[in-house]
């Protein structure tokens, strides 16, 4: 564990926040522990092990950050004992009980683009790898084959590049290919802006048809599973190559090996794979294994020491903002709203309830039992929960009112900033 104690630097919202106890889990980058003392939450507690070697202290945390191995079920949730919101220092959350935390009042942070440069770039090289044979000339360098020739060796300029799904990191591969001097296409289910002269064509078809490498950028569902199979690959170029960084079961691997026994797909980069190791110990099976012009790496696409850095500044702001501001903006789980931190002269009140009828007349009738005069309130749903964060011009608050905005029926959580 690191224990931390430093000077504190930037804004104190009050002495409770001051108080606010985080723990981080997993070894997550020490950026974090930085980024909240800059928000001059000093309590931060750093530990290796994941939630299920954590010792009862973990439990009284009010911040709580993971990354994938600590599983936060409904039963670890209620071990919690005012945990108020929870931020995963990874790109996915299927690691927490997304609605168990949600009806507990409980918002989810994440870190959805840390990695987008790291990926794009590791897609690049793989991209003048292919046309260059790099790897296969790599490995025959290390047998002691000297094999000086240019037999299928490509520049990259002038060539297509098709991109499937120009999404954060679709958009990123394909501006960087463009300055290398590729044309760029690229197909989305969803009319994208073009950036540069990246150009859109809306048929997949077309992509297929017209790309010297296609690589895919495209989350995993009911539609994008073995998008590239046995008809698409036929669709391909002859000659073509593959890349794909983005999801393991989008490629059908043997439809791809078979297309590469036939030499209609001249090389492949996969990152990504149906079947992935659980862990550095297990064997890497794959059909893919015994082709040389197939550029393997473990799913190291977003694997680099900057986006391990991002990841952390990016979910400790949003978990400092929301403990600060009541900001949910970006939240997995959580109706979003985006807040800055409110009027010196203002006190503020963030109440989550369940999105039934009445919620908002009640908490202002409750409001005006006090007398207390509302200067801004906003409003964020979804199906099954509403959160409201009111500014109130006071410089206390009436010692009973969190009690009665809690009695409240309905309400999730109450908080006062
Ligand atoms: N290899 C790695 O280590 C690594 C790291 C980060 C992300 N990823 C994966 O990369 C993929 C892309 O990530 P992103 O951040 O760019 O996502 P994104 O959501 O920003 O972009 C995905 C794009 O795909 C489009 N799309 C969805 N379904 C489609 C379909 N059927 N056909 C064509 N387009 C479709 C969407 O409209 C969107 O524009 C994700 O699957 C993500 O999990 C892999």
């Amino acid at each position: 564990m690191i224990g931390i104690s430093l000077v504190p630097c930037g804004y104190l919202y009050n002495s409770y926040m001051s108080k606010a106890k985080v723990v981080l889990l997993e070894n997550i980058n020490e950026i974090a522990v930085q980024t909240f003392q800059q928000h001059n939450m000093l309590d931060v507690s750093m530990y290796k092990f994941s939630i299920e070697d954590a010792p009862s202290e973990v439990f009284n945390a009010d911040i709580l950050g993971i990354r994938s191995r600590s599983k936060i079920t409904p039963e670890v949730l209620s071990k919690f004992k005012k945990l108020s919101c929870i931020g995963c220092f990874c790109i996915g959350t299927d690691q927490v009980s997304l609605q168990s935390a949600k009806m507990l009042g409980i918002p989810v942070f994440n870190a959805p683009f840390s990695n987008t440069r790291s990926v794009a770039e590791l897609v690049i090289a793989e991209i003048i790898t292919l046309f260059r044979k790099l790897h296969t000339v790599n490995l025959q360098m290390h047998k002691g084959i000297w094999s000086k020739n240019a037999d299928g060796c490509n520049e990259i300029k002038n060539k297509t590049l098709g991109i499937i799904g120009y999404g954060n990191i679709g958009a990123q591969v394909g501006i960087i290919a463009e300055a290398l001097g590729m044309n760029v296409i690229y197909y989305d289910v969803e009319n994208k802006l073009p950036f540069g002269s990246n150009r859109q064509v809306y048929l997949l078809d077309d992509l297929l048809r017209e790309s010297h490498v296609v690589t895919l950028h495209i989350p995993q569902d009911e539609n994008t599973t073995n998008i590239i199979n046995k008809n698409t690959l036929n669709k391909m170029k002859k000659g073509a190559f593959l890349i794909n960084a983005s999801r393991g079961n989008v490629v059908d691997i043997e439809a791809l090996a078979e297309a590469l026994e036939s030499k209609h797909i001249a090389g492949a980069a996969i990152d990504v794979f149906p079947q992935e190791p659980a862990n550095n110990n297990e064997e890497f099976i794959s059909p893919l294994r015994k082709f040389e012009n197939v550029l393997l790496t473990p799913h190291i696409g977003g694997s680099t020491q900057e986006a391990q850095v991002n990841i952390a500044a990016e979910v400790s702001s949003k978990l400092a903002s929301y403990h600060l501001t009541g900001s949910t903006a970006m939240s997995v789980n959580y109706p979003n709203l985006s807040l800055q931190k409110p009027k010196n002269s203002c006190i503020r009140i963030a109440h989550s309830h369940k999105n039934i009828p009445g919620m908002l007349q009640a908490i202002n009738a409750e409001m005006a039992k006090y007398g207390i005069n509302i200067q801004s309130q906003v409003l964020s749903t979804d199906d099954d929960v509403g959160y409201v964060v009111l500014d109130v011009s006071t410089k206390s608050l009436p010692e009973k009112l969190e009690q009665s905005l809690s009695a409240i029926q309905g309400t999730i959580s109450v908080r006062i900033l």
